[in-house]
Order: structure tokens, then sequence, then C-alpha cells
């Protein structure tokens, strides 16, 4: 009796061990302690047992029950581990890199700017850069807007603190205030104060102004500067620099138009609007895109060239408009959530 419950004990731990799945696991419980059992039949036996050995057996087939119990437990334990994990799927070690998510893609203001560039690049200018952050000389004062015109307002322009310091950014006077720059316009001053004419260069770059947030506004865009300074420039050809660089944006369809503007810094002045309705999801006949004009000979005077002398033109457009009608975007908001699934159709 002894060997066999010993057997039976040595058999199970082989048999619960190899269990897989839960059917498989009650078939070998009924087998083992099920009514019809191993165990079973073997406490049926007792009957047989000298009565002296009777005392001595019976702990014996507890202590086995007991064992088997425990053996059971563990093969339960060991299944529902194993379903869990099949549940989690494999191990994952937080501590590598993600997965590799392939070649990333232009956005598409990038490939608006540098394909503005590139056109712009063909005829001379060249690329120039200037700070975001302002101070009131290069963004107002220099371009002849005065302390009380509407665009200095702390309503329209975000301004730094006083305290605020910049050591790269150069100020004009010791008392100016630094701001976010409201227009690109700043890097013209910043320009002509490096060097003497001919220039003629672009400048694209980010542009700050306190809007409120709506499918065409954002308190954060994009601008395309030009400025063009030379003997004997006319509005003719501002006329056709324009003409030619929407012409090769958009198609030779576009045309462009002026109307009769103010800007402190050009006289004349203009608004550019452009035709193209060629391109898909342009419902108006004209778009207004930029404002232009023949640089002010007061903005000449003040960064020491004579306006005797030389004569030019500057514009400045918004490249968040221009992406939205080459690429038929309708909400300007979606240039900045960076989801993917509207980035990557610009690949
Ligand atoms: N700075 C103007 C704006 O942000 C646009 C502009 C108008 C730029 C006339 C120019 C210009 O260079 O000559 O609305």
């Amino acid at each position: 009796m002894q060997e066999t419950l010993t057997a039976l004990v040595a058999k199970a731990q082989t048999d619960l061990a190899a269990l897989k799945s839960r059917p498989e696991f009650e078939a070998a419980k009924a087998r083992l302690v099920g009514p019809n059992g191993e165990l079973t039949a073997l406490m049926k036996q007792m009957g047989s047992v000298p009565k002296e050995q009777r005392p001595a057996m019976g702990k014996l087939i507890n202590e086995t029950k007991g064992r088997l119990q425990d053996l059971l437990d563990a093969a339960l334990r060991a299944i529902e581990a194993a379903e869990l994990q099949a549940q989690l799927g494999p191990a994952v070690d937080p501590t590598l890199p993600p997965p590799d998510a392939g070649p990333g893609t232009y956005h598409p203001l990038t490939l608006v700017r540098e394909e503005m560039c590139r056109i712009l690049r063909k005829v001379g200018f060249t690329v120039a850069d200037g700070p975001e952050v302002e101070t009131e000389y290069y963004c107002f004062d220099a371009l002849n807007t005065p302390a009380d015109h509407p665009a200095r307002d702390a309503q329209d322009t975000f301004y730094f603190p006083e305290t605020a310091r910049f050591g790269n950014v150069s100020k004009k006077t010791a008392d100016e205030k630094y701001l976010l720059r409201t227009h690109t316009s700043s890097v013209q001053i910043r320009t002509m104060l490096k060097g003497p004419p001919p220039i003629r260069i672009v400048s694209p770059g980010r542009t700050y102004r306190r809007d409120t947030t709506d499918a065409t506004h954002s308190a954060n865009f994009h601008q395309l500067e030009c400025l063009y300074v030379d003997r004997n420039v006319t509005v003719r050809d501002l006329k056709a620099l324009l003409d030619y660089i929407f012409a090769s944006l958009l198609g030779k369809e576009t045309k462009t138009r002026f109307r009769p503007h103010y800007f402190g810094y050009t006289e004349p002045s203009f608004e550019v609007d452009l035709s193209a309705r060629h391109l898909p999801k342009v419902k108006k006949e004209w778009i207004e895109i930029g404002g232009c004009g023949m640089v002010d000979p007061v903005v000449f005077s003040g960064v020491g060239y004579d306006p005797e002398v030389w004569s030019g033109y500057a514009f400045g457009m918004g490249l968040e408009r221009l992406a939205m009608l080459l690429y038929g975007i309708d909400d300007i908001r979606y240039f900045y959530q960076n989801d993917v699934r509207f980035l990557k159709q610009f690949a």
C-alpha cells in the first residue's frame, strides 16, 4: 500500500507538470482525487488492511491526499500563468528604443519655404536670416511705424518683460523693449545695416501675433520677406517678380493684382491678390496673399542709404496661406498638430 501511494504521487508529479489546458487539468484531477479516481480506490482498500495498521495507513493516505492537492494547485497556477502570458504577448523591454518608424517626410511648410527660396535663388536672391526675438527698433521704428501704431499695441504683439535679456539680439537703443517679431520685415533693416546696396534677399521665418486660433489664424505663423535694393528699381520690376514667383509655385495660369494700401515702410504700397482657380478647393477669384511696395525713402535714410541714388521694392507674404492654396488645406491648425496622417501626405 505504501509503495502504491508513493508511486501515485510520483506519477502525479510528472503527469501534472505536462498539463497545458484547463480541460486536461480537470481530467487529471478526476483521475487522481475524483469519486472514481485512483486515491479513492486506494481508500476503499482500507477495509482489507489489518486493524493495527489502519491508523498509520490512514495518516499516510491523508498525507498523500495533501500532496496531491498541492500538486494540483501548482498545476492550475501554471496553466493560469500560461493563459495570461498568451494574452499579454511577448515580454516588452521598456528600456529599448522604439522600433524604427522609417524615413520621415518634409513638413508642408518646409516644402513651400524651400520651393520659394529655390525659385527666388534662380533670379539672384540669397537667403537671409533674422532673429525671432526682435527689438522695437528693427520691428517698428526703422520701418517707419510710429509708437502709436496699432501693430505696436500689447493687444497685438507679444512683448518681453523689461528685465528680459537676449545677449545674441542686438538692441539699437538701451531702453527699447524685446518682442516676438510680428513680421519678417525686420530682416530688411538688419540686412541693410550690414552693408551697402545692391541687395537682393529672401527671408523666410516664424512670426508671432496675439491672434485667437481658428481655421485661418494662429498666434504663430510663417512669413516670407523679399527685399531688392538697386538703382532704378520700379513697380514694374516688383510686379514682374511677383508674377514670376507665383506662376513658378502655383502654375502658369496664376495671375496677380495690386490693390492700393498703406504700409509705413513702402510708398506706394499695395496688397497683393492672386487668382488661381485651377487649384483644387480654390473657390474665390482673388485671394489676398501679402503686402508689398517701393521702399520708402525714410527707411533708406534711416539705414544710411541715399534715397536719391537707391530705390527698391519689398514684399512679405504668409507661408501658411500659400501652402493651403497649393495643397488644398482648409484649416491652418493642421500645420501644427503633428498628426502623422496629415504629414505623410506630403512625402
Ligand atoms: N509686413 C507686412 C505684414 O506682415 C507685409 C509687408 C507689407 C511686407 C509690405 C513688406 C512690404 O515687405 O513692403 O503684413
